[in-house]
């Protein structure tokens, strides 16, 4: 892919597409984690440094979540870790947006409102379609280049991923550039038994994660929890009880089975939780074997915390994404904190990603660098690893071949 050092931009403006997408506590509506917002300082000031004026944009959450949520508090945060003035724009291509856009001065630093305020972004199109999309059309005359470092999102063909570099010079950031040779540096070491610790909310996503994984036989174990063991649990046949069985109906899991099933058939090493914490009635807590779960499932059991923790330690390279259990409740935090402890405790490479599960090391001091590498990504990273091409990637490279020559 095209970097920062193949298209030096300097005096422009620009457009710049990061991920700072974060957990949210749903009751108070503020930030869980930060971590992303930290992570652009260094393409940031770069930029800035060379004269250029910035246009940050982002995406937070999906339309009817929880964490569907303007971008106020993000621009505070990116004005106090950059420690310059990041203005916030309320508004993505309208008017006021586009007027504040040609007005700005050389060195100035603004956040556009969620973008997926615009319904056209949640549209998934090939780059080609996306060039013609509102979106594009209203700002891309604005601007003398785009800068793609969202690598987080770059598993999604949306508008502002793969739409602007069809029609203005692209390149990736830092952020961008240093994860993916990172990763391809870590990942395709020869270095075996490879984990995988599966867990969080999205479990469409980590179906086409685990597929691909069974598919090149890229994983030697897959450790899942979270809904997404609740849906192979289902798959071998288990009895999950009710409740549990109309929450997986709600989300629009149910007909993910077929699909875990032929998972589970194609010899995919698969592991499901053996037990799990529930909550029953009056908010009662109480552990259950996995084949006579009682109440609603909310984290793994302590049984399977100590069989995963032993494949955990035994790993040469261990991949997680996504949290075991409801984690914003105190008492089903344990499942992912143990794991997680294991993990930092094992001699192996550690890859970790998604919000949820970055939030859980706290800054903690004791993650050494050269065993941990804590990627911005989540649902992207996993897809990376597993081998699939990934939009935002492929349409930097289009543009550097199409676009800029
Ligand atoms: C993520 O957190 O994985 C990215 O920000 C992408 O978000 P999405 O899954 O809502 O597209």
């Amino acid at each position: 892919i095209p970097t920062l050092d193949d298209i030096s931009f300097s005096g422009n403006k620009l457009l710049v597409r990061i991920d700072i997408n974060s957990p949210v506590d749903p009751k108070t509506g503020k930030l869980i984690d930060d971590s992303r917002i930290k992570a652009y300082n260094e393409t940031i000031k770069e930029l800035v440094n060379k004269g250029n004026s910035l246009v940050l944009i982002s995406h937070q959450g999906r339309p009817g979540d929880s964490d569907f949520i303007s971008l106020e508090e993000h621009a505070e945060l990116l004005s106090k870790y950059l420690d310059m003035n990041v203005e916030f724009v309320e508004d993505v291509m309208g008017p006021y947006a586009r007027e504040r856009i040609k007005n700005m001065k050389s060195g100035e630093v603004i956040l556009l409102d969620n973008v997926r305020f615009v319904s056209e972004e949640l549209i998934e199109a090939p780059p080609t379609q996306h060039a013609k999309s509102y979106l594009v059309k209203r700002l891309s005359p604005l601007f003398d280049g785009y800068v793609n470092d969202a690598f987080a999102t770059a598993h999604r063909s949306q508008a502002s991923i793969v739409g602007f570099p069809m029609v203005l010079k692209s390149t990736a950031g830092r952020v961008m550039e240093k994860e993916v040779s990172a990763l391809a540096k870590i990942f395709n070491a020869d270095e075996f038994p490879k984990v995988f610790v599966l867990g969080g909310g999205k479990v469409l996503d980590s179906i086409r994660i685990i597929e691909n994984l069974v598919k090149r036989r890229l994983a030697d174990r897959i450790l899942t929890g979270g809904l997404i063991a609740e849906l192979f649990a289902v798959a071998k046949g288990l009895d999950l009880g009710k409740e549990n069985m109309q929450i997986l109906e709600k989300k629009g899991l149910i007909s993910l089975i077929p699909r875990a099933r032929k998972i589970l058939l194609s010899g995919g090493p698969i592991e499901i939780p053996v037990d799990f914490k529930v909550e029953k009635e009056e908010g009662k807590v109480a552990e259950e074997p996995s084949n006579k779960v009682t109440g609603v499932i909310k984290d793994i059991g302590s049984t399977t915390v100590g069989i995963y923790s032993s494949f955990i330690k035994d790993a040469k390279v261990i991949v997680m994404r996504g949290p075991m259990g409801v984690i914003e409740d105190e008492r089903f935090r344990e499942g992912s904190k143990k794991l997680l402890d294991s993990a930092l405790e094992s001699q192996g490479y550690l890859i970790i990603g998604g919000g949820h599960m970055i939030s859980m090391l706290g800054g903690s001091s004791e993650i050494n660098p050269s065993k941990v590498h804590v990627s911005t990504g989540g649902g992207a990273l996993l897809l990376f690893l597993a081998g699939e091409r990934l939009p935002a990637l492929e349409a930097l490279d289009l543009s550097y071949k199409e676009v800029v020559k």
